[in-house]
């Protein structure tokens, strides 16, 4: 698909105003495999001049684009999807090469891209105005109408993390385009190749030139710059707590959504089927090696039910396969050197301060094998910090109240599952938890793609989710119909 684009197949351009441009400075950033260590690809190293280009294109194409009607809007979006679908290996083979993705969740990554793409087009097609009349409120007059509209915000940033470089690109560009918002879509580093061919596919599509504008480069080098730039309406960023809280101390008068880390707890009460719950929170915790920001991070349970569960999750763990991803492990190697160390130094501390490693926590090279740590205490770093990494730790608690008390005590709020039969205990527990999601008798997870997705605390601000996403990256527009003015 970008064969001849930028001359070696090797090397990617950024979109620039419908064009696939190189990068002024000449310099590109080379992205290694973090399956085999090859080259995946090189990626433009954007200098701020670019980034200037990239924005102020952005802006002269916002009255064009926010004056295409919705429809027709839409109809690029359904081509999206279908080329989307017809390029699904080729698109997940990179995804798989450049984030050690396996094959399978790849290919769900692109088709879930692709019904994102679909579903948000009909949603723009239901984005409605209302009018309020004036005599709703005490003092008001029948003869004053507010007739309130929908309106883009501008040119949204859009900054997307490496797990889900297209889906969770899409989860921004889509909704803002459809609201007839411009974007520049910077995607992570490592995640930019699978990300720019999002961006191909829009084009190829038939989305008017620098509607959609791609800046790549690393976000410790351009990252400050691009998001306090003046040219940006709305920043919607997903990423780690660290990064986003630097980016609102950042940007200042300019809206933002932030998607960031999680500490999700699933809570196993004594009455739970403990067969299902293992089930749910194995898939939960292990799943693209636990780099997911909604991944099961911890257990809170009672002894006596921990005593029966761990056997049931080490069964299910030690068939979990672990490797390559071109085979489908789905224990893979983590993004990189950095995250690996980052995970091992969790696991050493726990083991420091007593608690017992069941399974799993040894290393080769940055692919860790599956970790179930019991016997985790309120001291120790692993009940606390998110490892996004194969490692599930397990904090015996006393009661119900205690297992709540220690969820709400995470400095995170994302999600939280609770297993139980008991109905009342399952939305008392849920009514307690401060989280975005509460998931009853259920792994916690983002999808499906049209639920409300959001996090409290340091896990973010704003909601994501097709219409909840539309309705932040638009704003209304009242005007005020004055109807008795010619008589007065
Ligand atoms: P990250 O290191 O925070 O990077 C996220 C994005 O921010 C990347 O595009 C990165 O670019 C960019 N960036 C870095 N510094 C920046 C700066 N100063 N200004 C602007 N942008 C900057 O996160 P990650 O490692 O990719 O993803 C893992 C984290 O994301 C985890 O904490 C996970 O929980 C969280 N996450 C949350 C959700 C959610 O929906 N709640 C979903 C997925 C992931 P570079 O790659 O070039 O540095
Ligand atoms: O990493 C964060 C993603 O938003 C999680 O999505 O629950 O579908 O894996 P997921």
């Amino acid at each position: 698909m970008f064969q001849n684009i930028c001359g070696d197949h090797q090397t990617y351009c950024n979109l620039l105003d419908g064009n696939w441009v190189k990068p002024t400075s000449g310099d590109y950033i080379e992205i290694f495999s973090p399956v085999d260590g090859s080259l995946v690809g090189k990626v433009p190293a954007m200098s701020r001049e670019d980034v200037d280009r990239a924005i102020a294109n952005a802006r002269e194409n916002l009255k064009n684009w926010a004056e295409t009607p919705i429809y027709e809007r839409a109809s690029i979006f359904y081509r999206a999807a279908d080329l989307l679908e017809s390029h699904a290996e080729e698109i997940a083979h990179i995804l798989t090469m450049e984030i050690a993705k396996d094959k399978k969740s790849a290919v769900y990554e692109v088709q879930r891209t692709a019904d994102f793409l679909r579903y948000t087009a009909d949603a723009g097609k239901g984005i409605a105005g209302e009018a309020i009349n004036g005599d709703n409120f005490p003092g008001g007059s029948k003869t004053k109408v507010s007739y309130v509209s929908r309106v883009p915000l501008g040119t949204v940033l859009a900054i997307s993390p490496f797990n889900y470089p297209i889906n969770l690109s899409v989860t921004k560009v889509a909704p803002a385009l459809i609201g007839g918002n411009t974007v520049l879509l910077k995607p992570a580093t490592q995640g930019s190749i699978s990300a720019l061919y999002l961006a191909r596919v829009m084009q190829e599509a038939g989305l008017p030139r620098g509607v959609l504008n791609t800046i790549t480069g690393l976000g410790s080098v351009i990252g400050d710059y691009v998001v306090t730039h003046p040219g940006v309406n709305f920043i919607n960023f997903t990423g780690s707590t660290e990064v986003g809280k630097h980016i609102s101390k950042l940007s200042a008068m300019v809206p933002l959504m932030l998607e960031l880390g999680g500490k999700d707890a699933a809570i196993v009460l004594p009455d739970a089927d403990l067969d299902f719950a293992a089930d749910n929170i194995v898939s939960g915790a292990y799943a693209y090696s636990g780099q997911r920001c909604t991944a099961v991070k911890r257990i809170l349970t009672q002894d006596s039910v921990a005593d029966q569960l761990v056997p049931k999750l080490l069964s299910r763990i030690a068939k979990l396969q672990v490797g390559d991803p071109r085979d489908n492990a789905v224990i893979v190697p983590l993004i990189n050197t950095k995250a690996a160390d980052f995970v091992m130094s969790l696991i050493d501390d726990a083991v420091a301060k007593g608690a017992t490693v069941l399974t799993g926590g040894t290393r080769n090279g940055n692919l860790i094998q599956p970790a179930l740590i019991d016997h985790v205490t309120t001291d120790m770093r692993l009940a606390w910090e998110e490892p996004f990494g194969p490692v599930l730790p397990i904090l015996r608690v006393k009661d119900m109240q205690d297992a709540i008390d220690i969820a709400n005590r995470s400095e995170y709020g994302l999600q939280s599952s609770v297993f139980t039969k008991n109905i009342h205990d399952a939305f008392f527990v849920a009514s307690q938890l401060e989280v975005g999601t509460v998931q009853i008798n259920g792994k916690t997870e983002r999808g499906p793609d049209h639920f409300p997705f959001l996090g409290v605390k340091a896990s973010g601000m704003g909601t994501q989710g097709v219409k909840y996403a539309i309705e932040a990256m638009t704003r209304p527009k009242a005007v005020v119909f004055n109807l008795d003015a010619n008589s007065q």
